[in-house]
């Protein structure tokens, strides 16, 4: 298992740790409470600590991060909070795209884009394709993301090719539906971290966490360090995954 933290992970058989960590970057908002400060403040932490996980990656055999930015519930926050977080989002791609660029990752976005500002979306096209050529981390942004409705998108899509006489609706199985999906091209989370206490999924990944372990800390996402990050990662590789058979 100590294999796992060398430099070269990755290529190592040994390597035990998870390939895919995602994560519910939660409690930005009692941060910032609990400092007198408003939500926005907290949210503008968090945004801050999101370099030093990404570049833990590589050290310990991480090959995809992908991070919870904002579900598709979040619209019902106040409408000061929602545009805060937009305004964060355009600011974030703009300062942080020459450092995550510079250091390997390659970056893309997941979630409904339809309800984003155009300036938005545009940040986001120029990201994907600045980045596009990196292999060091791979990191998936979920952005107006929800689990129901990333799955109800891709039945439509599914629909409308059967529909157009495209696919067989006999041959419609998982692996037909999975190609619908926006995380089409990412191996599925082995494992799940969610931070300020909450032990729930709030629509994150549904169907791709369907055998992922999952991690819930009491750390508020603008104090999580690199330290906790590698501690869960080691943590998982001496867990024992079944996915539903016996041990052998
Ligand atoms: C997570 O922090 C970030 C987003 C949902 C955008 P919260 O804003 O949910 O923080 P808490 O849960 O209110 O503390
Ligand atoms: C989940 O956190 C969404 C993100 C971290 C972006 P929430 O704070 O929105 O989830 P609930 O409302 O506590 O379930
Ligand atoms: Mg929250």
């Amino acid at each position: 298992m100590q294999n796992r933290f060398k430099d070269d992970a990755i290529s190592d058989p040994a390597h035990t740790g998870p390939r895919h960590v995602a994560i519910i970057m939660d409690g930005n908002g009692r941060w910032a409470t609990q400092r007198g400060r408003p939500r926005l403040f907290g949210h503008h932490a968090g945004a801050r600590r999101v370099r030093e996980v990404v570049e833990t990656c590589p050290d310990i055999g991480v090959e995809y991060l992908t991070i919870f930015a904002f579900s598709t519930e979040n619209w019902k926050r106040t409408q000061v909070e929602v545009a805060g977080l937009m305004s964060l989002f355009r600011r974030y791609i703009a300062k942080e795209a020459r450092a995550l660029d510079d250091f390997g990752v390659r970056v893309r976005f997941i979630g409904d884009r339809v309800r984003l500002d155009k300036k938005l979306i545009k940040l986001m096209d120029e990201l994907e394709v600045l980045t596009s050529g990196n292999t060091r981390v791979n990191l998936t942004i979920a952005l107006n993301y929800g689990g129901r409705d990333e799955v109800a998108r891709a039945t439509k899509r599914l629909a409308l090719e059967v529909a157009a006489g495209n696919i067989d609706p006999e041959t419609v199985d998982e692996a037909a539906l999975v190609k619908f999906l926006d995380t089409q091209v990412l191996p599925d989370p082995d494992l799940v971290i969610r931070t300020s206490g909450e032990a729930r999924i709030s629509n994150f990944l549904l169907w791709q966490s369907a055998y992922a372990e999952y991690e819930f800390v009491d750390t508020l996402w603008p104090d999580f360090s690199r330290e906790e990050f590698t501690r869960l990662c080691a943590k998982y590789g001496s867990r024992e995954r079944r996915f539903g058979g016996v041990k052998t």
